[in-house]
């Protein structure tokens, strides 16, 4: 096996954390190719926990280069606390490599993102408020600052001077906020450039040598397929392309060196932020009522659905076999990641959505229109649960109770891909191989 692009194939928090640590000892880099800290990777291992938001998962393994690449949108702030953090756990971050070309989430654009998301009201997309649509829009616009553009004061200051123009007059003018000036924004981005400076690099031509050099590179995406700017329930998306597709623009890596791409999917489905959600179990909060909001609640609760960045409550929702064929298509998917297979073990029965239902015709594949995917009733298969039995400590595919093993199969049925890791736990031992490290 060489080089890997792991994505998530649902709405994110699917466990890309967990995965990416698993399998990193086996590459050379671990890339960051899109997204910024808007992501909440988790990574496990015996009593240490981490919440990764901008350094790839692949940083506890020293033999593995971390790099952000390009596509990656940075706050500096959070960069260098996020690194004194690893520090500070043991696990020395001289080997970081960030691309000077990956954009820089200002102060401004936080603040744009928390004035627009409450000016859209009740029509909010929910974002995690850390700045990233702003970001992205600027970096189309072509009016965006660059990780490069910290080395030099004089070029920052002119640069900001230009944005905070347009900045502070939407600002004010649109969304009746506070404005910033440049000596503000100076003085809460520059002192994080000298920490930077030293892990600066063209990591496009970096990596491209690697791979002469035949190294093996894992791209360690972030967020997920159905949030994809291009592929994703748009509007009710981020801002970057998160399939494994961006990998390539998001790093500067041909797509022919991608050998092979890794599906996360979660045993269920969750979903932070707005947008429709065809399996979602409603909360009696939400609206929700009798067996599907015991169901949900189960599900949260079980599985500590809890966004690692926000802390907000997930959506929670029965596995959805169309999107999961919909993520094989769009991302070309050669492997899944099962994950959170023991939260399933709480049900007597579980459902498997195999297929829509809106306006009397049936919809096999992902709908083309939003608005038939809003309206789509889920049709569900049931299948038998293996309630109460452990499975948090199985060590081969075998050992699972025979519910389990015909729900992975029938999940690898109706999405045509073979479930090759499948994890039964938050730790990095609590995962079963079938076939991954072919
Ligand atoms: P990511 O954003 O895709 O990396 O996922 P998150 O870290 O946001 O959320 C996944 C959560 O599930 C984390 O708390 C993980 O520790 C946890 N997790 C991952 N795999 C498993 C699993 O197989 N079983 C259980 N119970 N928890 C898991
Ligand atoms: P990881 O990498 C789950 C969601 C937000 C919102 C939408 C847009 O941990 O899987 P944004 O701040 O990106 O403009 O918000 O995307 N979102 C995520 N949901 N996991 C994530 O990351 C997410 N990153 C963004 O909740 O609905
Ligand atoms: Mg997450």
């Amino acid at each position: 096996m060489s080089n890997v692009v792991l994505v998530g194939a649902q709405w994110g928090d699917e466990g890309k954390g967990k995965i990416t640590d698993l399998i990193a000892r086996e590459f050379d880099f671990v890339v960051r190719y899109q997204g910024g800290n808007n992501a909440g990777h988790t990574v496990v291992s015996g009593d240490k926990k981490l919440a990764l938001h901008l350094i790839p998962s692949g940083i506890m393994y020293e033999n593995a280069i971390p790099v952000i690449g390009n596509g990656v949108v940075v706050n500096p702030q959070v960069l260098v606390e996020e690194m004194r953090m690893l520090e500070g756990e043991g696990f020395p971050c001289d080997r970081l490599k960030i691309s000077c070309d990956a954009h820089v989430i200002m102060p401004y654009h936080i603040e744009l993102d928390r004035a627009s998301e409450f000016k859209l009201g009740k029509n909010e997309i929910g974002t995690t408020n850390r700045g990233i649509g702003p970001c992205y829009q600027d970096k189309a616009a072509r009016s965006g600052i660059r990780i490069q553009d910290l080395l030099d004061e004089k070029v920052f200051r002119m640069k900001v001077a230009a944005a905070l123009e347009v900045k502070n007059a939407i600002l004010e003018k649109v969304y009746g906020k506070r404005t910033f000036t440049v000596d503000e924004i100076c003085a809460a981005c520059l002192p994080y450039a000298e920490v930077i400076r030293p892990h600066m690099a063209e990591t496009a031509m970096m990596l491209n040598e690697a791979l002469r050099d035949g190294k093996r590179i894992l791209f360690e995406g972030a967020q997920g397929t159905l949030l994809d700017i291009d592929h994703g329930t748009y509007p009710f998306v981020t801002s970057s392309s998160c399939c494994a597709g961006g990998a390539a623009t998001g790093s500067g890596v041909g797509p022919a060196a991608i050998d092979r791409v890794l599906g996360i999917e979660k045993a269920y489905v969750t979903r932070v932020g707005a947008g429709p959600f065809p399996t979602e179990l409603l909360y009696p909060e939400n609206g929700g009522e009798g067996q599907d909001a015991v169901d949900g609640d189960l599900m949260c609760s079980v599985g500590h659905e809890y966004g690692v960045t926000t802390g907000r409550k997930r959506r929670c929702g029965w596995f959805d076999a169309v999107i999961a064929r919909y993520a094989a298509e769009v991302n070309g998917l050669t492997d899944i990641a099962l994950t959170k297979l023991d939260v399933l073990s709480a049900f007597d029965e579980i459902k498997i959505c195999v297929a829509y239902e809106c306006n009397g015709e049936r919809y096999e594949y992902f709908p083309m229109q939003q608005s038939v995917l809003y309206h789509a009733k889920p049709i569900y298969k049931t299948m038998p649960g293996w309630k109460g039995q452990d499975i948090t400590k199985a060590t081969a595919f075998e050992e699972l109770p025979q519910a389990a093993q015909d729900y992975i199969a029938e999940i690898e049925r109706l999405s045509g891909v073979k479930a090759t890791i499948v994890s039964v736990g938050p730790d990095r031992h609590q995962t079963l191989m079938r076939g991954w490290d072919r």
